[in-house]
């Protein structure tokens, strides 16, 4: 009732607390003369100190917005915020001060993280000086510190070719923190790391998230990673469909904790919401639904119009309860 209230008074813009705000993003991709809407009015909000998972089948999208979130493209439509700067109209020069001091950016490609003639330290330090403003003994202490941090103290003097995949991975997280970013942007950071690397190039974007309150988008196709963090965000057809939240529950009478996990689906404001593809399936759900209206939930139903004027013709039944020995539709939410 409360925030019903307040949003009929002088109502706060969408995403207005968020760090991250894309709002009905578009973007369309014109290749010879054939269009390809990589993005179709996607809605996200990342808060301050998230640490989230962005997963999607290929072509799905997840590059196309990170490269947007990191300042690398311009969207076709709609808005994108990051830390309040809008991604559309900014001008070059700004352009320039945003990918350096607002997001950092970590590529699956371990070749692409690193200059391959310097050393670690070298290369965690080339950013501090490009923005400036710290004495080179100064830029030495930090970097140093955020090798230490990733326990990557014993890299400090190697070039990339010394150093093992998921060093090479957690020094590209290094390079990114450089110029403490609001925001580390990764995409498949992990694509070509075994799942024990993999797992140790987590820890490290999780040590920045919870060390130095840094907000991290990673996009993975990783299954264990998608799972140890709290908001994983799907995206398909160019939009986020639905997202999965995980906390841990304590059992009030043993004590015992334990992690619980929910589905859910991204409402937008017209309304429009996707149904989980196995959903759909499994209940042979397709062009319509039956809505119904509960008193704490909406029931999804199969539309059974069709199987029921086909069963009137033969056999001249009248219309049939929809709840009559179907599987229930949508469950009560949390
Ligand atoms: N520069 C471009 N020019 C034309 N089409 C593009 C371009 N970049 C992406 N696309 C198209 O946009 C769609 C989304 O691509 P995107 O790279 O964002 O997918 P993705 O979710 O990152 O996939 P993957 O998991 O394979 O990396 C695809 O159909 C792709 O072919
Ligand atoms: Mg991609």
């Amino acid at each position: 009732m409360e925030r019903r209230a307040a949003s009929r008074g002088d109502r706060p813009a969408y995403g207005h607390d968020a760090l991250i705000v894309c709002d009905r993003l578009v973007r369309v991709f014109a290749t010879d003369g054939v269009e390809v809407q990589a993005l179709q009015g996607l809605d996200l909000l990342v808060a301050e100190g998230e640490l989230m998972a962005l997963v999607g089948a290929s072509g799905s999208g997840k590059s196309t917005l990170m490269n947007i979130l990191a300042g690398l493209d311009v969207p076709t439509a709609g808005a994108a915020r990051v830390d309040g700067r809008d991604l559309l109209t900014m001008g070059a020069r700004d352009r320039l001060a945003y990918r350096r001091d607002t997001v950092g950016f970590v590529w699956q490609q371990t070749a692409r993280n690193l200059l391959p003639y310097l050393t670690a330290l070298q290369n965690v330090a080339l950013p501090m000086r490009l923005a400036g403003g710290r004495r080179r003994a100064e830029r030495a202490r930090a970097a140093e510190e955020l090798l230490a941090m990733l326990s990557l103290g014993h890299c400090r003097d190697r070039r990339p070719h010394e150093m093992s995949g998921g060093e090479q991975q957690r020094a590209a997280i290094a390079v990114a923190l450089a110029n403490t970013p609001k925001v580390l942007l990764a995409d498949e950071p992990t694509g070509e790391l075994d799942s024990a690397t993999a797992e140790q190039v987590f820890a490290a974007f999780r040590t920045a998230n919870e060390e130095l309150g840094t907000t991290v988008v990673i996009v993975t196709h990783d299954r264990t990673v998608a799972d140890e963090v709290r908001r994983t965000v799907a995206i398909r057809d160019g939009r986020t469909a639905s997202e999965v939240l995980r906390r841990t529950e304590r059992d009030a009478a043993t004590g015992t904790e334990s992690l619980v996990s929910r589905e859910y689906a991204m409402l937008d404001r017209a309304g429009r919401l996707q149904l989980p593809t196995d959903h759909m399936t499994s209940l042979g759900m397709a062009h319509r639904v039956l809505l119904e209206l509960e008193s704490d939930h909406i029931g999804v139903w199969p539309d059974h119009t069709a199987d029921d004027a086909a069963r009137t013709r033969t056999t001249g039944e009248a219309d049939r309860d929809p709840q009559d020995g179907d599987a229930r539709g949508a469950a009560p939410g949390a």
